[in-house]
């Protein structure tokens, strides 16, 4: 165990809080069986004690035998682990995707937000498992940013969320997949089967898929949860914003011909600019802006850039970002819903 490890697991095991990279977002954790340390998670991050968190938990001891063993990982949080669960475990785990199942009676209240289910979630990043194998029990952890800021991706985001903290930063460099895990809830597979909560790097259609060979009969819904119950902090329109005021143009919105996209000039006097190359924007416009930044055309990519250009962004001492609107194809889907939510966060 490297020194780094031993420190987080002594910390942790005295019920203090560290923060561990994944391969999502940066995580502020705290043992998921100790009411305490996770109290302190609310108190760090400013965030209402009705948010339940999700555990994180290791990959089962591969010399542990049969069925790969997800269903002894998941048993000590889920009293009801159902064959869709251990599908979804098998074909994504290690990886970014969180499974809503109905609790276990020892789960604590703290970590559920008082509801029957609770969020697993068993990270690929490799010194979150090696930090979940030595500490030996599960991990409860929210994104390591304050309540509806943008999520860490780096060590050093942590760092600026939580300046004046001497909390433990495990440092595993920048997150490869870049915005939070996708939420999937299999506590209602009777009435309307699988429903994902939460986008993110796996995608419906691919939990769809994984289901599909297995079960005929449960419906598998189609649409997200319409549930306007704040149970996922993320689902709230305005999350992950920047301080800075940022408006979504739509493509080619801006140039010169366009009447499209009216946008008050007068309010502002330093722009920055964010686009895909080839876009042109009318002189008017052009004349404010300061800084200018290309985004790659490919979903993924900009999925691990974006939360950190966002900060960038923030750090700017502009009065507004103007962001191109991304494609409306459904590889986009996760990495659109974020950057809407924060523009609708801005500003505030
Ligand atoms: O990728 C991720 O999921 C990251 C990394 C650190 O694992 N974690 C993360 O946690 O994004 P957080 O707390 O920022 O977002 C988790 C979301 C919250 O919106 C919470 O409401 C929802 O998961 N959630 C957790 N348990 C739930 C439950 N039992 N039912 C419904 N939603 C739940
Ligand atoms: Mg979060």
């Amino acid at each position: 165990m490297n020194d780094q490890i031993r420190q987080a697991v002594l910390q942790l095991k005295a019920g203090h809080l560290v923060a561990i990279p994944t391969e999502t977002v940066y995580g502020l954790a705290a043992d998921a069986n100790n009411s305490e340390a996770v109290k302190k998670i609310f108190a760090t991050k400013g965030r209402p004690s009705g948010h339940p968190l999700i555990v994180h938990v290791a990959m089962p001891n591969p010399s542990s035998g049969s069925e790969s063993n997800w269903g002894a990982v998941l048993r000590q949080w889920s009293r009801d682990v159902s064959p869709e669960a251990l599908v979804l475990a098998e074909k994504f785990w290690p990886g970014p995707l969180t499974m809503i199942l109905p609790k276990a009676k020892n789960v604590l209240n703290e970590v559920t937000g008082g509801q029957e289910t609770v969020g697993i979630r068993c990270p690929s990043h490799p010194l979150a498992q090696h930090l979940l194998n030595e500490f030996g029990g599960g991990l409860a952890a929210p994104s390591a940013n304050r309540f509806g800021r943008i999520s860490p991706t780096t060590a050093e985001h942590v760092k600026d969320e939580f300046p004046d903290s001497d909390l433990l930063i495990l440092d595993g460099g920048p997150c490869a997949v870049g915005i939070e895990s996708t939420i999937v809830d299999l506590t209602r597979l009777d009435s309307e089967g699988a429903v994902v909560l939460r986008l993110g790097a796996i995608s419906q259609d691919q939990i769809h898929a994984a289901l599909s060979h297995i079960n005929s009969q449960r419906h598998l819904s189609s649409a997200q949860s319409s549930s306007d119950q704040p149970r996922v902090s993320g689902s709230l329109s305005a999350h992950y914003a920047p301080r800075t005021k940022m408006l979504l143009y739509p493509s080619h919105g801006l140039n010169q011909s366009s009447q499209g996209f009216q946008l008050d000039l007068k309010n502002f006097s330093k722009i920055a600019w964010v686009h895909f190359s080839g876009e042109t924007i009318n002189p008017a416009v052009q004349q404010k802006i300061v800084e200018e930044f290309l985004i790659p055309n490919n979903p993924t990519k900009l999925a691990k850039e974006l939360y950190a250009l966002l900060r960038k962004l923030d750090k700017l001492s502009v009065d507004l970002i103007l962001f191109e609107s991304l494609p409306n194809d459904s590889s986009w889907d996760a990495v659109r819903d974020r950057l809407g939510r924060a523009s609708v966060g801005s500003g505030i």
